[in-house]
């Protein structure tokens, strides 16, 4: 729930949601431009087309239901044959190593999110303009399980980064996952080795899962005031 306008947000959901064929299992992702993604599912699943999808937050799954799509799980499939998932920045260099790498989870949900993206044979990501930028910037939200926020914020100190532990709006203390964890939200400023600093990340114990996301974006939809703009990696 990040910057940019309704109009291109829902253009880029629309324009990915018409990639789902007869007989797809497609991964949902969370935030608001993939909702207008999962609706648009939705509408086409009235008009006759059979996918089911599997959900990768709370949010996620709430959306699909009032829009009636049929859910599964990642255990029930042989398969993910299309996720569609929004970010929260995109590495928009075509030159850079890391063009199309991004960074999610400001919404909390990027742990199930990489899960299901990862799995799928094509993953769309559905974008506005306000997400792209040259180089990723952005703070990497890390999921940590709840014991081990004060060692993992230490050792991302001591990996140059600036970490903080995510404040509810609505309550007294930390936002809690989806998954009952904790998020530190990771400043490293200009990140030009985004695969260094997720392989690092990954390796961190007490870590459950980073929101970088490198090599794993087959397209991105980036909705524009008149249209769709594509980016393939
Ligand atoms: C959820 O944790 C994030 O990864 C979202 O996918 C991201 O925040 C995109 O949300 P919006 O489409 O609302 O900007």
């Amino acid at each position: 729930t990040t910057g940019g306008s309704d109009a291109a947000k829902r253009r880029a959901g629309e324009r990915a949601a018409e990639r789902a064929e007869d007989g797809f299992v497609v991964g949902l992702g969370t935030g608001s431009t993939t909702a207008y993604a999962i609706d648009a599912l939705g509408r086409a699943i009235d008009d006759g087309l059979e996918i089911r999808g599997i959900p990768t937050s709370f949010q996620s799954r709430q959306t699909a239901l009032e829009a009636s799509v049929p859910l599964t799980t990642l255990e029930e499939v042989d398969g993910v044959d299309l996720a569609i998932d929004g970010a929260d920045q995109v590495a928009d260099d075509s030159t850079a190593d890391a063009y199309g790498a991004l960074i999610k989870g400001g919404g909390g949900a990027h742990t199930r999110e990489k899960l299901v993206d990862a799995a799928a044979d094509e993953f769309v990501v559905v974008a506005d303009p306000s997400k792209l930028a040259p180089t990723l910037e952005r703070s990497v939200p890390v999921e940590v399980i709840p014991d081990a926020y004060s060692v993992v914020s230490e050792r991302v100190r001591e990996l140059g980064g600036d970490p903080t532990l995510r404040a509810a709006e609505c309550k007294d203390g930390p936002v809690v996952t989806d998954n009952g964890n904790l998020l530190l939200d990771c400043a490293f400023g200009s990140i030009d080795d985004p695969e260094g600093v997720a392989s690092t990340l990954a390796r961190v114990p007490g870590v459950l899962e980073h929101g970088l996301f490198v090599d794993l974006a087959d397209i991105t939809y980036v909705g524009t005031d008149d249209g769709v703009e594509t980016r393939e990696y």
